[in-house]
């Protein structure tokens, strides 16, 4: 098999209203979407390593690691990364979750033994109720998921996925674009560690983590 990682970080990062978008904001020694790189490239089961990013913002890229211009949509980034790969399996990455556990590639790569497609998952502790004309009215979190990535995906299956994929909706995610084509994907443990950076507050938690060697 070869493996490759492909980390779109080509959004704008509009909610935490930084100088910079969110995914080149500095953390701990290095920044956002260093920390995603390291992680993977620390990982013996992954070949290679591909960067989604906007235009003009090609200096962001850590040093050595090899870059693509995104699209306007999240799955436009995708696509492009995906167009530019070489390879047998990948695993599609937010830039904005910058702790990355080894053992959650792990367990990704072994489920794509047999699955099409992987996610990492955690149950919802918090409740859950509608902010709309339904306010405060509870959504039942029994059997609900909360899906991160890294999202491992045979590539021939995702490619096919995304080009089937109905351009009227906007995934938020690649695991419903591969399970609208049909695709298996099956789910492993997810991590704490892995929440997406979205509002300034999220850094002081990534920060702390970081602090206390807790990935
Ligand atoms: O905005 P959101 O946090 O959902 O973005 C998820 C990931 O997708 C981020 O890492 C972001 O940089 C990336 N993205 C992208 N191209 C876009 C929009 C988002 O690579 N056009």
């Amino acid at each position: 098999a070869r493996t490759a990682a492909l980390i779109v970080a080509a959004g704008r990062g509009e909610r935490m209203g930084g100088a910079v978008p969110k995914q080149f904001a500095p953390l701990g020694r290095s920044t956002v979407l260093a920390h995603a790189v390291a992680a993977f490239q620390a990982h013996g089961g992954i070949d290679q390593v591909l960067v989604v990013i906007g235009a003009g913002h090609e200096a962001q890229v850590p040093a050595g690691v090899r870059a693509v211009i995104g699209g306007i949509e999240r799955r436009d980034s995708v696509r492009a990364g995906l167009a530019a790969l070489d390879c047998t399996h990948v695993l599609i990455h937010d830039a904005a979750r910058p702790l990355l556990p080894a053992p959650v590639i792990d367990r990704l790569l072994a489920a794509l033994g047999t699955a099409a497609g992987a996610v990492p998952v955690l149950p919802v502790a918090d409740t859950l109720a509608h902010g709309d004309a339904l306010l405060g009215a509870v959504v039942p979190r029994a059997g609900l998921l909360r899906v991160q990535t890294p999202q491992a995906f045979r590539y021939d299956a995702i490619v096919a996925a995304h080009e089937a994929w109905d351009d009227a909706a906007t995934p938020t995610d690649d695991a419903q674009v591969a399970r609208a084509a049909g695709y298996d994907v099956v789910t492993v443990e997810g991590d704490n560690a892995l929440e997406k950076l979205t509002y300034p507050q999220d850094f002081a938690a990534a920060e702390a983590r970081l602090a206390a060697r807790l990935v």
